[in-house]
């Protein structure tokens, strides 16, 4: 039995009035929702924040967007696993779309930013999905098979274990248009088809989210579907009551 998890990518969103009201109000929605897991994933910045107001609550777990592809040194602009998981982060988003077109994060790229998350005991969110471009070129499952290979033949199944792969088509991301619960099941069953080929039970673990415009309206939909696990959220993660109606649609 696959715990739902719903996750909250916040993006470059938020300061530290607006971070704390968020926080508590979310909290105070999802107190008893606790058959799934919540994630937020704030800015770097309000991390500390957030960690401390999560400390007067529970319920609720804390994840990064990013994180260097290296463990410390000389690399001026860049954060740590390790400073994150000091904070208490526990999940850290890896390979989003928006890194990889806008900041140039290649497959290889993505890859070792993933080694790092797992050394340190972040689990890793790893995104995965197709451009509208190669959608329409009927290259969704080569592009998904593809980025999972380059994590895949790096780091092996067994590492899929501590994994959550999101399955975010790109042009679904911030459009207002989601996929129909069919197009995101059909992809969510190849990606767990493909994983099985490693390891059967790796696959039938694995926590598969979807993200792209999920709402409080469509949510319900997305999470009914056999291989959707809960759902990686943007915009919507934004407001308090339409995240928590998210969450409250994920639990089963
Ligand atoms: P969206 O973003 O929900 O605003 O479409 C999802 C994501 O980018 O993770």
């Amino acid at each position: 039995m696959r715990r739902p998890l719903v996750a909250g990518n916040w993006k470059m969103n938020g300061s530290r009035s607006q971070a704390t009201a968020l926080i508590d109000g979310i909290l105070q929605g999802i107190s008893e929702e606790n058959s799934i897991e919540v994630v937020i994933c704030p800015p770097f910045v309000l991390i500390p924040l957030a960690a401390e107001c999560l400390a007067v609550g529970n319920g609720l777990i804390l994840g990064a967007q990013n994180l260097s592809s290296q463990s410390a040194g000389a690399y001026t602009g860049e954060v740590s696993a390790t400073m994150l998981t000091d904070y208490g982060c526990k999940y850290a988003i890896v390979g989003h779309s928006e890194r990889r077109a806008l900041y140039g994060e290649n497959d290889a790229v993505v890859a070792q930013k993933f080694g790092v998350a797992i050394e340190n005991n972040l689990t890793p969110i790893l995104c995965v999905g197709e451009t509208l471009a190669q959608r329409e070129a009927d290259e969704t499952e080569k592009t998904v098979n593809d980025q999972l290979d380059a994590v895949l033949q790096q780091h092996g199944i067994e590492a899929m274990v501590k994994t959550v792969v999101a399955y975010e088509p790109v042009w679904a991301i911030g459009t207002g248009r989601t996929a129909t619960p069919q197009q995101a099941q059909a992809v969510h069953h190849f990606i767990r088809n493909k994983l099985a080929v490693g390891d059967k039970n790796v696959a039938a673990n694995i926590r598969l989210l979807y993200g792209g415009s999920v709402k409080a309206s469509n949510a319900a939909d997305l999470f009914n579907e056999s291989d959707i696990d809960g759902g990686l959220i943007g915009g919507a993660s934004l407001d308090a009551n339409e995240f928590i109606e998210i969450c409250r649609a994920a639990v089963h």
